[in-house]
């Protein structure tokens, strides 16, 4: 293990982000942090942990925890998965290949973005664990029929499709870093924002050597991959409806998970439709503001769902207690997202494995101090959660 991301400098995923700010330029450090507009759900997202109070059960001997849960049948060693992270390429060289090949080292699994800047048949191949495909239907259908084609000869196991993203959220950090003008290979239009990056040679450095400016391969138009100062107009174009889901299903043939459901109507709609599993996700927080933390909404949404398809939950997780609430209250798995990029951002392979272990091994303490040897054991008995959680 690299030294620089080990305990006494990095006990926590907080340390993690720290080291993260200090190698990246603000424009990609912001991008990873922040949220949309004012960051009231970016914040609450993880406070609403708080509001959730463990019971334990003491004098129970635990000598070994199983943590491992079946997501769509297949088998995964820890309940929590790597969530779908765009441009992870700009974070560290080579970003989405060195994430997937953490977690497959760790057992569990990888979702690989649209806006990935690898070719997502190499990122499948540093994966021996499963590995999931998010789909934006960027440059429309074809465009997308051909990356569904493409993923499925490349062995993803399941289709992830968000449906949160009609437009993209207001990251006011963005605007303020000038993150589209830093990337628009216009000196000009550069210019008034280079101290970010030239302030940041190892970054640098590590950035040319990989390529400098990337695309997005797994977005094939007529003229080539899709360029990076293209997304906020393309995600606007190609917004997915309930209807899209028939011809995604046709063309794909296997599991199809929904991601950013919100409230029980959607997760309904969900079932009648065939999904085979959802997120409850507000996309980290980068969408719509003001929405309710995820963890507050999981209870109203396993309701809803009653055992119909499984569910799972993204946004806020970093430790491994959060993680182990989301199961307490249903959750069949987690995602976590901001967690793993601070560590690939702070130190690439190194820092995401580092970022899976502290997670891990909080889960695995935890588990024993609420006196529960399975992940699959937990329930709602294990959590007290306020009582207006189960009212909307
Ligand atoms: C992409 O999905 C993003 O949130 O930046």
């Amino acid at each position: 293990m690299n030294t620089s991301v080990t305990a006494p400098k990095v006990v926590n995923i907080s340390d993690l982000r720290k080291l993260a700010k200090n190698r990246l330029p603000k424009m990609v450090f912001d991008y990873i942090d922040s949220g949309a507009d004012r960051e009231q759900t970016l914040s609450q997202n993880c406070s609403a942990y708080k509001e959730i109070f463990f019971r334990p059960r003491c004098a129970v001997a635990t000598a070994s925890c199983d943590l491992g849960t079946s997501i769509l049948g297949e088998r995964f060693k820890l309940p929590f998965l790597l969530a779908p992270v765009g441009s992870s390429r700009l974070f560290y060289p080579k970003g989405e290949v060195v994430a997937a090949g953490e977690a497959s080292k760790a057992g569990t699994g990888y979702t690989l973005s649209t806006l990935s800047g690898c070719r997502l048949e190499e990122v499948k191949n540093a994966t021996n664990s499963p590995a999931w495909y998010q789909l934006y239907l960027l440059g429309g259908r074809e465009v997308a029929l051909k990356t569904i084609e493409r993923a499925k000869k490349a062995g993803f196991s399941a289709i992830v499709v968000t449906i949160d993203t009609p437009v993209s959220g207001l990251r006011e950090r963005d605007l303020r870093n000038g993150t589209k003008e830093l990337l628009s290979q216009n000196l000009f239009t550069m210019l008034p924002y280079l101290s970010q990056i030239i302030t940041k040679p190892c970054w640098l450095v590590d950035w040319l050597s990989d390529g400098g400016l990337m695309q997005f391969p797994n977005v094939e138009l007529e003229d080539g991959p899709m360029g990076y100062t293209e997304i906020g107009p393309a995600l606007e174009q190609s917004v997915v409806t309930w209807d899209d889901l028939k011809w995604i299903r046709e063309a794909w043939q296997g599991k199809i998970i929904l991601k950013g459901i919100h409230i029980a109507d959607d997760a309904k709609k969900a079932i009648n439709l065939g999904v085979d599993a959802l997120v409850v996700s507000n996309h980290g927080a980068r969408q719509l503001d003001s929405v309710a933390p995820t963890i507050r909404v999981l209870p109203e949404i396993i309701d809803a769902v009653d055992g119909q398809l499984e569910v799972l939950l993204d946004g806020g997780i970093r430790n491994g207690a959060d993680v182990v609430k989301a199961l307490c209250l249903g959750a069949k798995g987690v995602l976590i997202g901001r967690a793993y990029a601070y560590g690939l951002g702070a130190a690439g392979a190194a820092g995401v494995a580092r970022a899976i272990e502290i997670i891990r091994t909080d889960i695995l303490r935890t588990m024993k101090l609420l006196g529960c040897d399975s992940v699959s054991k937990l329930d709602r008995s294990f959590v007290s959660i306020p009582e207006q959680w189960n009212k909307f």
